[in-house]
């Protein structure tokens, strides 16, 4: 993906968020260059993956299949295992109209999609089977505190201020329908490395060909301008 548009993208992202009132935390705001002047204290916005998050799943068509998305808070996986303290994560993505991301499920996340503002986000749903294939099983899912089912590829459609609880192994696809959505995305610690299963075999995170100068850094790209940052995500 061209970094040019990974620019305009967050630049939309900014303007849209502006205009819902939604204002992202200081390390969403970041210059690039502000990142060697870092200390250590700001560890965990590295390590966490905290901030911005700009792919394709390589297939060149942003505006089909993309996803924009910041990761505002995230805990350890060391958390999850022992139960006590930071064991969630807080997302917010930006979807253009008719943007999709691709069907995939988590082995280890729950997570809670939250149409926040905007327009009508749609979902399709099937149950993984035990090969990562769709099963043909209907999926029973909770929505806003109510127990409903679709049968296997079925359509959710959420409107502003509806959610789904997507438990693991339900493989989910959503797009925007007609307008820009606001998704909120609340679940327990998220590990994109590892705990992500696109039914295309497709990557999580891309490669970014830089053919203009960074307007921020992705989550990706952290430790290569950041001194303290312990652990690696790899673009690609
Ligand atoms: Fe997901």
């Amino acid at each position: 993906m061209k970094r040019s548009e990974v620019n305009a993208a967050i630049r939309h992202a900014e303007a849209f968020l502006e205009r819902q009132h939604f204002t992202l935390p200081p390390f969403a705001r970041f210059a690039p260059q502000d990142w060697a002047e870092l200390d250590e204290e700001a560890m965990e916005i590295a390590d966490a993956g905290l901030g911005w998050d700009v792919g394709d799943f390589g297939l060149g068509d942003f505006k089909k299949f993309g996803a924009l998305l910041v990761t505002i808070r995230n805990g350890t996986l060391e958390a999850l295992r022992s139960g006590a303290g930071k064991v969630y994560c807080e997302k917010i993505i930006v979807m253009t109209p008719d943007q999709t991301i691709l069907h995939h499920f988590h082995k280890s996340k729950t997570e809670d999609i939250i149409n926040r503002a905007g327009g009508r986000l749609e979902l399709i749903l099937h149950r993984a089977n035990a090969d990562g294939g769709f099963s043909s099983d209907e999926v029973t899912f909770a929505s806003d505190g109510v127990r409903r089912s679709v049968p296997a590829g079925g359509v959710v459609r959420l409107e502003v201020g509806e959610s789904i609880t997507l438990e693991p192994y339900v493989y989910h696809q959503f797009r925007a329908v007609e307008q820009t959505v606001l998704v909120g995305e609340v679940s327990t610690v998220n590990d994109d490395a590892n705990d992500n299963f696109f039914f295309d075999g497709v990557p999580r995170f891309v490669p970014i060909e830089d053919d203009e100068a960074p307007y921020r850094l992705l989550v990706t790209e952290y430790a290569a301008h950041y001194r303290f940052a312990t652990v690696q995500r790899k673009g690609y």
